[in-house]
């Protein structure tokens, strides 16, 4: 118990999340996991991590790696997040996660490995890459969230299993050595993830889905207009006050994040009384996503031309993460008698 204490010290409150540095962010991402980020940086002493270790489970080939991690950090940026607030740093950069994702396979089964729902959807994916790296990915990241002695995940649902995971393992470790890692929760802020449904009426945007239904933080405007455009309408309503189908609420949803009240509220009330005009309602979102999406867009390019910048925010970010992380491996090391002198 008197451990414990001492390597918990009360009012710690201590966040952590990684991102995959695979592909473009989207509206949903920002809408989802990024104002959340956001948020936490001024509540709590925050790490969040550009996962480009578990990258190389399922993309081997690195060529395109330091672009997509240099992409990754001036997205989240450009969204505002603050590498001066949070720690914002490259996983490869804290070496004692390696060390720590060692001992934690000790305690991993591969039984229990090998019924995580991630692993079986990608040994469908790439049945000729089944690495040992694939199976103990969630090893993996559990010792990133644990190295911190992280309470809070902000994660989506798809990470539900992993963070579960990760609790067994630090329980484990706990059970095994002495209490030196809490066990990891998901947090959101209590409050309901925004959904930022997808362009073509099924579903919400999302990375794996069709390009063409998902607005990226990329995107030039005409790419953005286009998308837009494109949406699914029909002939409009015949009876006043009617419920609208789901592909025109989700033209509602995306107004309601992008547009100013008045212009959500007039569009309304014009579908109530079947006076609406989609082609006029499509052009107005198509405007103010571009107004939205363009000052984001821009500030990323900013930032990617500003190297100097980058690399600073990374060695900053590794120096933070590098300080907790050493902290825990002392703890850890003691913990399980690798202290030999
Ligand atoms: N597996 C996570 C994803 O696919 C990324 C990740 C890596 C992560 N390490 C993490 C998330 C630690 C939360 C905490 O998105």
């Amino acid at each position: 118990m008197e451990k414990k204490k001492e390597t918990m010290p009360p009012g710690r409150q201590v966040v952590m999340s990684g991102i995959r540095p695979t592909g473009f962010l989207h509206l949903g991402n920002y809408f989802g996991a990024i104002q959340n980020y956001v948020k936490m940086q001024d509540d709590f002493e925050c790490y969040f991590m550009v996962a480009d270790l578990h990258s190389l489970t399922t993309h081997p080939d690195t060529k395109e790696l330091k672009q997509n991690v240099l992409r990754v950090l001036a997205e989240n940026i450009a969204c505002g997040l603050d590498p001066e607030k949070a720690a914002f740093y490259c996983q490869s950069h804290v070496h004692e996660t390696a060390e720590l994702y060692l001992y934690l396979n000790m305690m991993a089964y591969k039984g229990e490995l090998e019924k995580t729902t991630t692993f079986k959807d990608k040994v469908r994916q790439h049945p000729q890459n089944v690495n040992a790296g694939l199976l103990t990915y969630p090893v993996l990241q559990a010792a990133d969230i644990v190295i911190h002695r992280a309470k809070y995940v902000p994660v989506g649902k798809d990470q539900e299993q992993h963070l579960e995971m990760a609790r067994t393992f630090a329980n484990r470790f706990n059970h095994r050595y002495g209490e030196v890692l809490p066990e990891p929760t998901a947090f959101n802020y209590n409050r309901q993830l925004i959904k930022v449904p997808s362009l073509d009426g099924t579903g919400k945007m999302s990375k794996s889905e069709n390009p063409n239904a998902t607005i990226y933080l990329a995107d030039e405007d005409d790419v953005i207009r286009k998308k837009v455009m494109k949406t699914k309408t029909d002939a409009g309503p015949t009876q006043q006050n009617s419920v609208k189908p789901d592909y025109i609420d989700n033209i509602f949803g995306l107004m309601k994040l992008v547009s100013v009240n008045d212009v959500v509220a007039k569009f309304e009330d014009d579908y109530n009384a079947c006076t609406i005009r989609y082609g006029d309602m499509k052009k107005q979102l198509a405007e103010d996503m571009v107004n939205f999406i363009a000052p984001i867009r821009n500030k990323v390019n900013d930032i990617l031309n500003n190297e100097k910048y980058l690399k600073e925010v990374m060695e900053k970010g590794a120096a933070k993460a590098n300080a907790s992380a050493n902290a825990t491996m002392k703890l850890v090391r003691q913990a399980m008698g690798l202290n030999y002198y």
